[in-house]
Parts: C-alpha cells; structure tokens; sequence
C-alpha cells in the first residue's frame, strides 16, 4: 500500500469472477459514505452496445466495439454508479446470457481497456470510490492505499451465484454447471486478473459477508 494520505481514497477490490467483488464493494462503499463503481459493469455495458448491432460476435473488430463505447455512460447513484446504455437504464440487459457469453471477448481488446480504464480514473477523480474488477490495484489504481484480492472456492462462489440468482440453494448439477462455467470464465480473463503485489488477500470460503466487509472496513478507516 502506498503511504500517500492526501490523494483521495481509492479502495480496489479485485478478484476472479463471482468472489463476491461486487456486493463486498458495495456493502464496503456504504459503511465509508463512498460510492461504488463496478468496473465490471462497464465492459457489459460496452458489449450489450455492440450486441445491440446484431452481427456474430466473430466478426467484431476492436474499432466497431470502440466506436459503440460512448454510448455507455454513469450515473451517480447514492452509493453506487448506475449504468446507462444511450441514456437509459440497461441493468437487466447488462446481466444477461448474451451478455455474459461475450464480455470476455470485449475485455480482452486493449484499446476497450484503455478506453474503460481513463472512465473509471475520471470518476475517481470527481469521486471518493471503492471498486472492484480485475486489475483495479494493478493497471488502473497502482497507488490505491488499500488494494483487496477476494477469493473464494469455485465451488462456494456457484453455490452464491444460483444462490443470489434463484434464492434457492443449488442441486449438484446446477452447481458443477456453474461451477464450471466460472472456471472457464477465469481461463478466458485470466490475463488481467492477478493481484497487486501489494494486495491484501481474503478468503472468503469460510467466513460472512459481514466480516469481510467489516475486515476491509477496519483498514480503510486505519487510513483514513
Ligand atoms: O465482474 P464481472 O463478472 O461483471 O465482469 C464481467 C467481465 O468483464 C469479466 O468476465 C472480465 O472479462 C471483464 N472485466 C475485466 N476487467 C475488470 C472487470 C471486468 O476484464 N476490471
């Protein structure tokens, strides 16, 4: 962790799919009275923008997905960063299968990064954030002053996928499908996902989301 105490607070909570990044972050953001961005979010906005044209994936190039990215913009919400897609809302479009099949693909284009990653540093910039993603505390926030790398089993994070998606405690198809459906997510954005050298490591296999949250709390406020 850098030691530097007058640049805003950025706290970075990275991780491979499905750790729980998200709703730690959220949960993290709400008790610091900061917002929390999803980086994530950001990519699935930016490839529901170039599904929306309807052409096979196959035959994207960087520039046609790049020359769809504006379209994709933020909205400050009271704790988090809403997603807008040409103005309006896309939450329910960002988190489908459509989109979850492709995200991969987008996020491994390096002027998409780019792109993301100059959004997501102008926010911080006007904002005090908490966010999560995959290289937040390596490519994006190297100086960040608390960097978290989350991870958990990949059997316990499908078993809180279908969990949070169904409300309904998994069979053991349900959960090798999903299971296996992460790990094939993390090969594919295993490249940007690596934690900082400097990261605090949790495993959240064993313990609450509340004492996460409150771990990662109690360093931030150390640093505040
Ligand atoms: O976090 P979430 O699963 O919603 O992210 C969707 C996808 O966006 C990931 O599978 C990954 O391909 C990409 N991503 C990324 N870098 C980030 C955040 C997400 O490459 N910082």
């Amino acid at each position: 962790m850098s030691a530097d105490k007058r640049a805003p607070l950025v706290v970075t909570i990275d991780g491979p799919a499905a750790s729980g990044k998200s709703s730690t972050a959220q949960m993290v953001a709400a008790r610091l009275q900061m917002r929390h961005l999803d980086s994530g979010m950001i990519y699935r906005c930016v490839t529901a923008a170039r599904l929306r044209a309807g052409d096979s994936p196959e035959h994207w190039t960087e520039q046609s997905v790049l020359d769809e990215a504006g379209r994709v913009s933020l909205v400050p919400g009271a704790t988090s960063f809403l997603p807008r897609l040409d103005g309006e809302d896309c939450e329910a479009e960002i988190r489908g299968e459509a989109v979850t099949g492709t995200v991969s693909l987008v996020a491994k284009m390096p002027r998409v990064r780019a792109w993301v990653n100059a959004l997501v540093r102008a926010t911080a910039a006007a904002h005090e954030i908490v966010v999560d993603g995959r290289d937040m505390g390596t490519a994006v926030f190297p100086d960040a002053r608390l960097k978290v790398w989350l991870v958990a089993m990949a059997a316990e994070r499908a078993r809180r996928r279908i969990l949070q998606r169904t409300g309904q405690a998994p069979t053991s198809e349900a959960l090798a499908t999903e299971a296996a459906e992460l790990e094939a997510r993390d090969r594919k954005d295993r490249e940007q996902t690596q934690p900082a050298a400097d990261a605090i490591w949790i495993d959240t296999t064993g313990i609450t989301q509340v004492e996460q949250v409150e771990r990662i709390v109690a360093m931030a406020e150390g640093l505040r």
